[in-house]
Parts: C-alpha cells; sequence; structure tokens
C-alpha cells in the first residue's frame, strides 16, 4: 500500500518535470550548459521554468535559457532588491540566484514628501521592495518642510522594520519670498511674493473687494465674520456671495499686471457661535473660509504660521510690540493701479487702548480683542484691511496674531486717527484648529 503510493507520486512528479522542460541528472550535460536547481533559500523557495507550482528538486540540472524563480515567504524580500529571477546561461545562473531576507513596510514618495532608497550605496528604482540594510533618505519637496526631517534624512530598516518613522512635510510657513523686483519707491508697497498668505475676498456678483484674509493652509483662510455676515445682527451670508483670489498684488480683482492669481469658490465659512455682529460688540469676530479646492504652494501662495501651541502669547504682542497688516487704500484715489500695502502698527497695551478710544468705542475693546492707534489721512482700515491678519516676525517666521475687526475714527486738526481693533488669533486657536 505505502510502496504504491509513493510510486504514484513519483510517477506525477517526472511526468509533470517534463512536461515543463527536459531533465538530465547526467554529469556531462551540465557541462554543456546545463545549470545545478539550488537549494531553497532561508525563508523562500526557488522554482524553475514557466511552472509556477515549482515542482523541481534541488540538485537536478536544468537546461540553459531555464528561469530560476525566487519566492521569498510573507514579509521577506529579495537580496539584492528586485532580484526574483536567474536565467541558466553556459552552465552558471545570472545573476546568481538572490536569497530572501527580512523587508520593510514599502514606502513611496507623494507630492510633499519624496524617499529615495539604496542598498549598498546603490541608488534603488523605488522604495517598494525594502530588505535589511536598505536606507531611505527622505526630502521635503519644494515649498514643504518638516524639521524632523531636515536633521535626520536617514532612515534604515532593521530586521524588517523601519528605525525611524516617515513624517509627511508640511507647506513652507511665514517665509517672505520677494521675487527680484526692485524696491518701488513707495517703501510701504507690498513686493511681489512679500505676502504670499495674504488673499482677496470678493463679491462673487461685483468682484468688488470685501475683505482680506490670511492662508492658514492650503485650503483655509481665516479672515473676520463681520466680512461675510450682516453686521447688525452677525447673521452670516451664502458662501455663494464669496469668492477667494490669492497670489494677488494688485487689489482689483482682474488685472492684467498679477501673474500668480488664483480664484477660488468658498466651500464653507464658520464662525464661533459667540458672534453676532453689532449686537455683541464684534466680540468673536473671526471666520475660517474653506476654499473649493486646495492651493499647490508657489512663491506667491504659501500660509502664514500660527502659534498652534501658544507659545509666544506672553512673550509678545501684549506690550508696545509691531506687527504688519496689509491692505490697500480704499479711499485714497479711484485709479486702477491700487496695490496692496504693508502697514507697520504698534500695538497698544489694553488699559491705554482703552483710555484714548471715545467712549462710546470702549465696548468694542471685548476680551478677545487687542488694539492699535494709526494716524492717517483720510484711509479708513476698516474698509482696506478688514479681515486681513495682523502678522509678527518671531525667530524668523511670520505669525498671524491678529484679524483686522472694528475701527474708530477721531478726526484732530485735519488729520484722521483710527483705533483699529484685532480678534487676537491665539483666543480662537482651538476653534480653528479643528476645522482643519
Ligand atoms: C555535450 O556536447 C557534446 C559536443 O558539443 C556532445 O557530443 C554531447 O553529446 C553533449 N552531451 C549531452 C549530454 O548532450
Ligand atoms: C440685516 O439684519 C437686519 C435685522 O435683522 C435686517 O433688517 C436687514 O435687512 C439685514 N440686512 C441685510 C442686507 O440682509
Ligand atoms: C516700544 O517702547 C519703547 C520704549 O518703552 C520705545 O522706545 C519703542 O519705540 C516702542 N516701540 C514701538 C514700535 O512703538
Amino acid at each position: 500500500m505505502i510502496n504504491k503510493q509513493i510510486f504514484i507520486l513519483h510517477l506525477v512528479f517526472c511526468t509533470l518535470l517534463r512536461t515543463a522542460f527536459t531533465i538530465s541528472e547526467n554529469e556531462d550535460q551540465h557541462k554543456n550548459g546545463s545549470c545545478l536547481v539550488p537549494n531553497n533559500p532561508h525563508s523562500g523557495t526557488y522554482t524553475v521554468g514557466s511552472n509556477p507550482t515549482g515542482t523541481v528538486r534541488e540538485g537536478v540540472y536544468v537546461p540553459p535559457l531555464t528561469p530560476l524563480i525566487l519566492n521569498c515567504q510573507k514579509r521577506y524580500k529579495p537580496v539584492p532588491p528586485g532580484n526574483f529571477l536567474s536565467i541558466c546561461h553556459n552552465g552558471e545562473w545570472l545573476p546568481s540566484p538572490a536569497a530572501c531576507s527580512p523587508a520593510c513596510p514599502p514606502v513611496e514618495s507623494t507630492d510633499t514628501t519624496i524617499v529615495n532608497c539604496k542598498f549598498l550605496g546603490k541608488t534603488l528604482d523605488s522604495c517598494k521592495d525594502p530588505i535589511d540594510g536598505v536606507q531611505a533618505v527622505i526630502k521635503c519637496a519644494e515649498f514643504y518642510e518638516e524639521p524632523g526631517v531636515e536633521q535626520f534624512p536617514y532612515r534604515r530598516c532593521i530586521d524588517g522594520s523601519w528605525d525611524r518613522t516617515f513624517p509627511q512635510c508640511l507647506p513652507v510657513c511665514g517665509l517672505k519670498r520677494p521675487r527680484g523686483i526692485p524696491d518701488p519707491v513707495d517703501s510701504n508697497l507690498v513686493r511681489r511674493g512679500d505676502f504670499p498668505w495674504h488673499v482677496g475676498i470678493y463679491d462673487a456678483k461685483t468682484k468688488s473687494n470685501i475683505c482680506g484674509g490670511t492662508l492658514i493652509s492650503l485650503r483655509a483662510v481665516v479672515s473676520a465674520a463681520y466680512c461675510f455676515s450682516n453686521l447688525s445682527n452677525g447673521r452670516m451670508y451664502p458662501k455663494e456671495n464669496y469668492l477667494v483670489a490669492t497670489g494677488k498684488y494688485f487689489l482689483e480683482y482682474h488685472d492684467n499686471r498679477d501673474e500668480d492669481v488664483k480664484y477660488s469658490g468658498v466651500n464653507d465659512i464658520f464662525f464661533p457661535m459667540e458672534y453676532k455682529g453689532e449686537i455683541s460688540q464684534y466680540e468673536s469676530d473671526i471666520a475660517v473660509v474653506i476654499l473649493n479646492t486646495a492651493l499647490t504652494p508657489t512663491t506667491s501662495v504659501q500660509p502664514i504660521c500660527v502659534d498652534w501651541a501658544s507659545k509666544f502669547e506672553y512673550q509678545q504682542i501684549s506690550g508696545n510690540n509691531s506687527g504688519l497688516v496689509v491692505g490697500s487704500d480704499l479711499t485714497e484715489s479711484i485709479d486702477s493701479s491700487k496695490e496692496f500695502k504693508e502697514l507697520a502698527i504698534s500695538v497698544l497695551p489694553f488699559e491705554q487702548c482703552f483710555e484714548q478710544v471715545p467712549k462710546d468705542f470702549q465696548r468694542f475693546l471685548t476680551h478677545d480683542k487687542i488694539c492699535s492707534e494709526l494716524s492717517s489721512s483720510g484711509q479708513s482700515i476698516r474698509e482696506g484691511y478688514g479681515g486681513g491678519g495682523l502678522v509678527q516676525y518671531i525667530n524668523n517666521r511670520y505669525y498671524l496674531r491678529g484679524i483686522v475687526s472694528v475701527a474708530s475714527k477721531i478726526s484732530q486738526e485735519g488729520s484722521n486717527v483710527y483705533y483699529v481693533t484685532y480678534t487676537l488669533m491665539s483666543k480662537y486657536v482651538d476653534f480653528v484648529k479643528q476645522l482643519l
């Protein structure tokens, strides 16, 4: 009984082999260009020919041009990477049969993060089959950054796992990238690329400028709630009423001199629920506007930095710190050459502001506001600058600290003094973060 089974198996085995190719165990023949099937490697098997079941014995000779295919067990990959196939040529397997090695999870480059893999100093075609000893080098794409990547760009595959994680790079924030344009005569003028985070908010029908805003990600703009609502009760108008333009240098919706402008519809607008316009003294005057499509970062489009962890809250801005706002003087002249301007402003301590502003304006200094004084010959900061960001230069980056909200005008001896309030970004970090 037992003998019979062995005999049958043997018969089937040999028949299968003969149908795939001719086999000989004759010493002479291997000298004529045949190759010896090697012993299976650790954690893998070799198969020969086109027979996927791999029915071949170790130690037999196969004729020239027979393929030898390596199959590694789960979580093992061929070493050298990618070499799973050898061909019998002149009595030798070429390339020499690969072995199996513990594999790390594959990694792929993305739009933001570029990964290259090397093995024994040789750059691999991909990082799809990383084995022990493969080194991955991570690099952020242009306009993206990640401190962990810059400090430690190398990862190594050891015993089937990577020695460090693979973080995704994020858009660079808060860096001016002015292009080589000579300084305008008016030094207040914004140079192209000076404020890549500043956006214009326009009336979808009339295309007139309504407000400014600040990119905090490639899809989210922070602006003032009053720009999108009925002033008296804070009720939000339909999002379809608005268009957002990024990469702008000139105020008009269409200006041929603008180079990299992108227009976007609005997908959603969010206010804190406490915002009730005039009824509640413009408290919580902040809006998060989600664009229809995510932007691609360029020299003229880039988010501002946000102090998400409130690290600078007590360090800065509460004293007489200065910041910058970007906007345009709508009331100045009616020519169409209006450009965005940067104003340096000095933030007043709350007490001082409270003392200086007109009595009927004091009620607008709610708990979430700071204020600044502005002397000007006719501009109204609320019109040309409203919703725009008050930004501050900290540790070599620009941070969004406030949003231009309400302003009060006092006329004194022919010139106007404005008190402008800014909604403090730090009070709404949690509100904003959960919307991203
Ligand atoms: C090997 O090659 C020689 C000469 O080319 C030939 O005479 C001989 O028959 C071959 N041997 C086999 C087993 O094919
Ligand atoms: C704003 O709200 C007030 C009070 O509800 C209303 O009378 C007025 O018509 C609204 N204005 C607009 C433009 O909707
Ligand atoms: C801040 O205050 C100091 C004096 O305390 C003054 O010299 C400086 O000019 C002020 N800075 C600004 C921007 O007003």
